[in-house]
């Protein structure tokens, strides 16, 4: 296993749109392999080939909610349903965070690491951090859809509202 360089804003890689896996071979296994890998140590929740300079539609998730480790290839959002404003951050932007609009509730369909198609539904944190990563599949950032950006340092204090908690538990760094 291997540990990449996370690209950083505003390398034009970031803005670039990637491109479907046609096959789930060995090096794309490797790939999610290493991308996990490279996610945990930089303490991250999510992970999009893109940030590691791979332009295709690769990426991981893991927020840590117990449910384990995401892997998607070539991830769609069939549905999504309530948007609501809440916390994104990005490895590729350090420091920086926003209120971003994302779905509550999604439905995704993608390819498992055994080529198969399966469709599943996502809530709450997890769903934000799929919306996230699948943006930077289509070359978007967070920061072209938040409607309000703050440093870190600015991030308001616990105990004072819901954004405060998610950040708290939330490994600075983002997805
Ligand atoms: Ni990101």
């Amino acid at each position: 296993m291997a540990i990449y360089d996370i690209v950083k804003f505003p390398n034009p890689v970031l803005t670039t749109p990637a491109s479907p896996v046609s096959r789930v071979t060995q090096n794309v296994v490797r790939v999610l392999e290493n991308m996990a890998e490279t996610m945990k140590a930089a303490n991250g929740i999510g992970l999009a080939a893109p940030q590691v300079n791979i332009l295709k539609r690769i990426a991981v998730v893991d927020v840590e909610d117990g449910k384990g480790r995401l892997d998607l290839i070539n991830p769609v959002i069939l549905e999504g349903r309530d948007e609501e404003l809440g916390p994104d951050g990005c490895l590729s932007i350090p420091g920086l965070y926003g209120d971003t609009p994302r779905f509550k509730w999604i439905r995704v369909q993608m390819w498992d690491r055994n080529g198969m198609h399966v469709e599943f539904e996502e809530t709450g944190f997890r769903a934000r951090c799929i919306q996230h990563e699948i943006d930077h599949l289509d070359g978007i950032l967070f920061t072209s859809k938040a409607v309000r950006l703050y440093r870190d340092d600015m991030a308001p204090q616990s105990g004072k509202g819901r954004r405060g908690a998610v950040m708290k538990s939330t490994p600075l760094g983002g997805q």
